[in-house]
C-alpha cells in the first residue's frame, strides 16, 4: 500500500487526532496557543499515530480512546523535537524556523515541558495505568537516549552497539509504544501485545538508521531539516562508525578533526559525506536497515489478515524508502 492509501484508510482517525491536537493548543495561554499552532501545522509525518491507529484496528478496536492516543503520542513526539532541537542548535524543521530558531531557547524548555505535561495529562483522563505505564517508559527511555547520546559526543570510539541502545531507546521505543498501545485497547493477548511491541521497535530503529543515513545523503529541500547535521553536532552515527570501522586509518583523523572543528570546517564535512558515500558505509546501514524492516513485517504474520495487516506490513518498507 502507498503512504496516500494508508492514511486514507485511517483518515476519520487521523482527522479525529488532528482535532485533539487543535483543541489542545487552545489552552488559554496565547505564547502557547501560538506555538502550539505553529508546530500543529508545520506539517509532520504523524508516523505515529497512524501506527497507532492501525494497530489497534487490526486488533479489533475503532472506538474514541484511538485518535485520543495518537494526539497524545505525537505530542510527546513534538516534546521530544522541540527539547532535541535546542540541544542540537538545530535552527530549521520541516523546512521551517524550528521553535526555538523563532522563540529562543527558553521559551522552548517551557514549551516543551507543557506539551509533555499536557500530553500526560491527557493520557491519565483516560483512567488506565497500562496506557500510562507504556507512555512513561518510552519518554524515559526517550531521555536516556538523549543523555547517553551527549556523552559520547565527538568520542569516534563509540561502537556500532552502543549507537544501536541509543537509537533504541530515543526513538525506537516511542514506536513500539505506538503499536503496543494499538494491542492494548484492542485486549489483545498477552503474546500478540509483545509481537506488536516488537513490531514497532523494529520499524523504530528502522527509522532511526534511515534519519541517519538520510543526514548524509539527502539534501535540506527534501528532508526540511539541515544535512551534514549530525556530524556539526558531534554525534557520530552508524554511517561514520562504519566509515571508521571499513575505511583506511588517516579517515580517523579526519573525522576527529572535523568534529573538533565544527561549524568552520564545511570543507571537511563535505569530504567526509564524500567517503562514507564512496565506502558504501551509508548503503551498509541501509541494508541493515531493511533487514529490521523485515524483522518487523514478520512480527504480524500471526495476526489474522485484515486491511490494516496490510498497512502495517506496508509501513516498514515505506520507512527504510522514504526520502524526508
Ligand atoms: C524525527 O521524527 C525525529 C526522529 C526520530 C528521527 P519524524 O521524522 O517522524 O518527524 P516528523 O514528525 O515527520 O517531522
Ligand atoms: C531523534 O534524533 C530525536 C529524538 C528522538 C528526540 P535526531 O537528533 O537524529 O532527530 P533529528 O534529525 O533532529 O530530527
Ligand atoms: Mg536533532
Ligand atoms: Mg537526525
Amino acid at each position: 500500500m502507498t503512504p496516500h492509501e494508508i492514511y486514507k484508510l485511517i483518515e476519520d482517525g487521523m482527522a479525529c487526532v488532528e482535532e485533539e491536537l487543535a483543541r489542545q493548543s487552545r489552552s488559554g495561554v496565547p505564547m502557547i496557543e501560538n506555538i502550539g499552532r505553529y508546530i500543529c501545522n508545520s506539517g509532520g509525518k504523524r508516523v505515529r499515530p497512524a501506527i497507532l491507529l492501525l494497530s489497534s484496528r487490526m486488533c479489533g478496536y475503532d472506538g474514541p480512546i484511538g485518535p485520543r492516543l495518537g494526539a497524545i503520542l505525537e505530542m510527546i513526539h513534538s516534546a521530544t523535537l522541540v527539547h532535541d532541537d535546542i540541544i542540537d542548535n538545530a535552527c530549521v524543521r520541516r523546512g521551517h524556523a524550528s521553535v526555538n530558531a523563532r522563540w529562543g531557547n527558553e521559551i522552548t524548555v517551557l514549551m516543551g515541558d507543557w506539551l509533555y505535561m499536557t500530553s500526560f495529562s491527557m493520557a491519565l483522563g483516560e483512567r488506565q495505568f497500562p496506557i500510562l505505564d507504556v507512555l512513561i517508559e518510552a519518554t524515559r527511555k526517550m531521555v536516556e537516549g538523549e543523555l547517553i547520546q551527549l556523552s559520547y559526543n565527538g568520542n569516534v570510539d563509540i561502537t556500532e552497539e552502543q549507537h544501536m541502545d541509543i537509537s533504541r531507546r530515543k526513538t525506537a521505543y516511542l514506536f513500539a509504544a505506538c503499536s503496543q498501545l494499538g494491542g492494548i485497547l484492542g485486549a489483545a493477548p498477552e503474546a500478540a501485545i509483545e509481537r506488536l511491541r516488537l513490531y514497532g521497535l523494529n520499524v523504530g530503529l528502522a527509522f532511526q538508521l534511515v534519519d541517519d543515513v538520510l543526514d548524509f545523503t539527502s539534501d535540506e529541500n527534501t528532508l526540511g531539516k539541515p544535512v551534514g547535521s549530525d556530524m556539526q553536532e558531534g554525534k557520530l552515527t552508524l554511517p561514520l562508525i562504519y566509515l571508521l570501522r571499513d575505511g583506511r586509518p588517516e579517515h580517523r583523523a579526519l573525522v576527529r578533526n572535523v568534529l573538533r572543528t565544527d561549524a568552520l570546517n564545511g570543507e571537511g564535512r563535505d569530504a567526509v559525506i564524500r567517503l562514507v558515500r564512496e565506502y558504501g558505509a551509508a548503503d551498509r546501514v541501509l541494508e541493515k536497515a531493511h533487514a529490521l524492516a523485515e524483522e518487523a513485517k514478520s512480527c504480524l504474520e500471526t495476526f489474522p489478515d485484515c486491511v490494516a495487516r496490510q498497512a502495517l506490513m506496508s509501513i516498514p518498507d515505506y520507512i527504510v524508502e522514504r526520502d524526508r
